[in-house]
């Protein structure tokens, strides 16, 4: 469907185009005065200076040409000349309707030209437990990745698993100084390796800060755990054989952790998958001429002339020929435009690799590795802050477990829909579940993923204001209204929205008519918290209008059918929202 805008604006610069002026002054935006007027148009004032005239001789001009146009209730030219539309209220459910009718795109076309795109977030590292920092990158990646599927897009995400690198070997080291019976140590064994791992997750997670804090205080421990790495990365078998087991161990954790957040990945690929192109794609590079030695190790030369600050050469290996965080990005751009042929590769990562990203993005272009049309967008986003507008940490300064903060959210939750009234524990504890998760991803979607955000968890849990729940318990009041209303009665035949009764249907009319427009330019722009701030405002237009208006006590029965199909629209049009953000309503709250 036409976005509402468009057609407004294409009947306006019909009008300047009619009456001699260029059709661009006819373009029309949302009123930025709403108590005026609905949508405007500043045209006449540019207009004015080319056919050098006072602007509301032109705006006086287009008011008078439409006049008696039945898409407007009302144009108004008002000095020194501007236009004030209003929309004509008939027009408007008709448009409401079509809406209706398109059934769950809600009159937002799928895209005619799918791209593939892949979109790297999560970046979970193996063996090391999810923390807050892990968050950001889950939310934004899981609502970017549903918007444009929603779009019509073929979207594809990868995890991007850290399995690779030091942790391993220092994971490997401790295990040997715990259990050096274990077979996968005995060099000589030629047999096959046990199923099962010889740890559990919590071991495991316990056993890598161990090692990592060791390592650090004990030389020869890091001399050990490195060549435990390098032993590892040139195909010791045992060692391997225990990769499988740490990858195995953690990823069925990540994904009860990220099931949790309702985040799911097409692909679980990690840097590990990224190492057997390593090899080729270096000799390309050298052959190519774009690598050379420079102090002994290989690098790329990514600065380009336009550039204001310094970028460094992108480093492919290290002077004893190790590979590098960089190596392994490389190359997993390489696989990826092997196998799936992107269009575009979207990360999701904090901001602070931006840096990094330029380089590794400049580099895949210049040596070839991405064709010259293949977009490469670093979504970089801000800090999650404590309170006190520091890093969030737990209480005692330490790095917060996400599990422990999501579990802790969910205890608030049901202390609060218990407050409220009685439920019985296992559905409270579910709902608690359901709206604790919307607390946490509205709070973060709602702001621009670019910039830092306080967490505050008392904010976003409260049932009032710009949150989550908020969403929730409007989406849930309408539910209750629809039941009460199918309790009694169905909908008459011919039922369907009607005309706005007054200004608040038809201000929440207004709200949910910008659906379509709204959600391509949340594409576009990678931006959730467009979505987040379409639903708040609609939110708030219904509940507006839900207070003004007496719904099940409304006599005339075709009126209320009408409010009826109102209230099942705009039900839609919250709950496809939330789905692309990333969250459910419960039944009751
Ligand atoms: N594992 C990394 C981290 O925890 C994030 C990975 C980001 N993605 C990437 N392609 N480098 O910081």
């Amino acid at each position: 469907m036409e976005k509402i805008l468009n057609i407004i604006s294409n009947e306006v610069q019909a009008a300047m185009k009619a009456n001699g002026y260029d059709e661009k002054y006819g373009k029309v935006t949302l009123s930025n005065r709403p108590d005026l007027c609905e949508y405007q148009c500043n045209g006449a004032m540019a207009a004015a200076k080319e056919h050098k005239c006072a602007p509301f001789q032109i705006s006086d001009k287009i008011a008078e040409a439409l006049k008696g146009n039945t898409l407007f209730e009302s144009v108004e030219s008002v000095k020194p000349g501007f236009l004030n539309l209003k929309l004509n209220p008939d027009y408007l459910a008709g448009y409401l309707r079509q809406m209706e009718e398109d059934g769950e795109r809600l009159g937002c076309s799928k895209c005619k030209d799918p791209k593939t795109i892949m979109i790297d977030y999560g970046g979970p590292n193996v063996a090391k437990p999810l923390h807050v920092g892990h968050l950001r990158s889950a939310i934004i990646g899981e609502s970017v990745k549903r918007i444009g599927k929603f779009i019509g897009h073929n979207m594809i995400g990868d995890v991007h698993l850290g399995d690779w690198g030091l942790q391993m070997g220092l994971i490997i080291t401790e295990l040997k100084a715990r259990k050096p019976e274990l077979v996968y140590f005995d060099e000589s064994y030629q047999g096959e390796y046990p199923k099962e791992a010889p740890f559990t997750i919590s071991e495991l997670e316990e056993i890598y800060p161990a090692a990592s804090a060791k390592s650090k205080e004990d030389e020869a421990y890091k001399e050990a755990a490195m060549q435990a790495t390098y032993e590892l990365q040139h195909g010791r078998k045992g060692y391997q054989a225990l990769l499988g087991h740490i990858l195995h161990v953690s990823v069925s954790d990540l994904k009860r952790n990220y099931e949790n957040l309702n985040v799911s990945f097409e692909l679980w690929k990690g840097e590990s998958d990224a190492q057997p192109y390593i090899p080729a794609m270096v000799e390309k590079m050298k052959k190519d001429g774009f690598a050379y030695i420079s102090d002994g190790a290989l690098v790329v030369d990514v600065k380009e002339e336009t550039d204001t600050k310094e970028i460094p050469p992108c480093m492919i290996l290290k002077s004893d020929g190790a590979s590098l965080y960089n190596t392994t990005d490389l190359a997993t751009i390489v696989w990826r435009m092997e196998d799936y042929k992107p269009d575009e590769i979207i990360y999701v990562v904090d901001k602070r690799q931006e840096l990094y990203f330029t380089q590794v993005f400049r580099c895949a272009r210049k040596t070839g590795l991405v064709k010259p049309e293949t977009k490469l967008t670093f979504l970089g986003f801000g800090t999650m802050n404590g309170k006190d507008g520091k890093p969030f940490k737990t209480r005692e300064g330490g790095v917060m477990r996400l599990e422990y903060l999501v579990s802790g959210i969910n205890e608030e939750m049901f202390k609060k829909i218990s407050d409220n009234h009685t439920v019985e524990e296992g559905e409270g504890r579910e709902t608690a579940k359901i709206v604790a998760l919307s607390a946490i991803k509205y709070g973060d979607l709602s702001n621009q993923a670019s910039k830092d955000y306080i967490f505050d968890i008392d904010r976003f849990t409260s049932f009032e204001g710009n949150t989550g729940p908020y969403i929730l318990y409007t989406i849930v009041r309408i539910k209750s209204i629809l039941k009460n209303y199918f309790g009694q009665k169905s909908l008459p035949q011919d039922a369907r929205i009607l005309p706005a009764h007054s200004g608040s249907e038809k201000a929440l009319m207004l709200e949910i008519s910008k659906f379509n427009g709204m959600m391509e330019s949340a594409f576009e722009e990678a931006a959730p918290h467009k979505v987040c701030a379409y639903i708040y405002d609609l939110a708030n237009a219904f509940n507006h209008f839900y207070h003004e208006t007496k719904i099940m006590a409304e006599p005339n029965e075709m009126v209320q059918a009408g409010y009826i199909k109102l209230l099942e629209l705009t039900k839609k049009a919250l709950e496809t929202c939330i789905g692309v953000l990333g969250f459910e309503a419960p039944e009751r709250m």
